[in-house]
């Protein structure tokens, strides 16, 4: 691969997306979108490469992957259905075996922002194993980091990031292995990413609008 190539799909800032009425989207949230950013098929066909390329790195070794829930739940299964179609069909068959973990931010008396893992098998199991993270969306990079801080006590071989999107934000701190798409930094939902637990039920990446925003803040 020619790595001087960009490794995701750019997503550009006056990309508005397109308008709802050319996809379908569910009745009980047609008032509240603005755009279709990326339409499903895309996002499966982007899957789809990202499996390739995971496999090429990691493949044949075996990998523990680790989905970081809720919003990283659909693309996990995705990715590791693509993986699981690779080692029936080449050479490349990885042996992947599942862990899920929540992460919980809380702040202390200090307010330094710490996280919490919560669920998950015993993170012991990670020592001298090779594993993937599969997150949905890399905003600042704050609790990523602070996972791959975490687990690197457990001394696992190798961890790789596989995040769908990454935001472009000013204050990003850290950029995962494999990406999907960068995307402008615009609130998106569907494909299991939710504006307070709403939207997940969306299928395509979808920009919310102000009435989504309102009609679906947290009380
Ligand atoms: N959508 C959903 N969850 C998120 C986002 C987003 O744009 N950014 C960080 N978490
Ligand atoms: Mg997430």
């Amino acid at each position: 691969m020619d790595n001087s190539l960009e490794n995701y799909v750019k997503i550009d800032d006056d990309f508005e997306g397109y308008p709802l009425h050319l996809f379908c989207v569910p009745k009980h949230y047609e008032d509240d979108l603005q755009s279709i950013l990326i339409p499903k098929g895309c996002v499966d066909d982007r899957i789809e490469r990202l499996a390739r390329n995971i496999c090429e790195e990691l493949g044949k070794e075996p990998t523990v992957a680790l989905c970081v829930l809720k919003g990283g739940y659909k693309f996990y299964t995705d990715l590791l259905d693509k993986i699981q179609a690779l080692g029936r069909t080449s050479s490349v068959s990885m042996p992947i075996s599942l862990d899920f973990i929540r992460l919980k931010s809380y702040h202390n008396d200090q307010s330094t922002g710490e996280i919490q893992v919560i669920g998950g098998d015993n993170l012991e199991n990670l020592q001298g194993k090779n594993v993937l993270i599969c997150e949905d969306i890399v905003d600042t990079g704050r609790t990523m980091t602070k996972l791959l801080s975490l687990l690197d006590k457990y001394k696992p071989k190798k961890v790789r990031v596989a995040s769908l999107f990454v935001k472009r934000t000013t204050s990003s701190i850290y950029r995962p292995e494999y990406v999907g798409f960068e995307i402008p930094d615009k609130f998106i939902v569907g494909y299991a990413l939710d504006y307070n637990e709403h939207f997940r039920d969306l299928s395509h990446i979808c920009v919310i609008n102000e009435q989504g925003k309102r009609k679906y803040a947290s009380k």
